[in-house]
């Protein structure tokens, strides 16, 4: 009795845990950058048309651009940015 309502309450705690940390770990990944852009870009651009726009210059120089001009395009934060371009740089890849 003793020993499983130890189990339980373990097993809880490593669970809580768990669910923490994984919220952590995902904070900045590039799923997230496609969540932000469909929530607070698309207003303006749909997806398409932000592929247009964004796929204007060279491929090399695309992140460069993107690191100089988001800041001011509705993207202040650093880490948002970061989500943002490396979705951007999937998103906008030539086959
Ligand atoms: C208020 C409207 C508006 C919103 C909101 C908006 N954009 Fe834009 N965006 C534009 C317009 C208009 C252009 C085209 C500008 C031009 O022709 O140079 C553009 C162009 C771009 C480009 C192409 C830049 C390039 O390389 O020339 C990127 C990338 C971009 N937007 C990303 C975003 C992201 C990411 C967000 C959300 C955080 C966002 N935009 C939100 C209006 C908007």
């Amino acid at each position: 009795m003793n020993v499983n309502l130890n189990q339980t309450i373990t097993a809880f705690g490593l669970g809580l845990w768990l669910a923490g940390a994984s919220c952590i770990a995902s904070a900045a990944d590039a799923g997230d950058g496609e969540a932000i852009v469909k929530a607070r870009c698309t207003s303006c651009h749909n997806l398409e048309k932000l592929k247009v726009y964004a796929s204007r210059s060279p491929e090399d120089k695309r992140v460069a651009k993107w690191e100089k001009f988001l800041p001011s395009h509705n993207l202040p934060k650093a880490d948002e940015r970061a989500a943002v371009i490396a979705w951007l740089v999937d998103f906008t890849k030539t086959p």
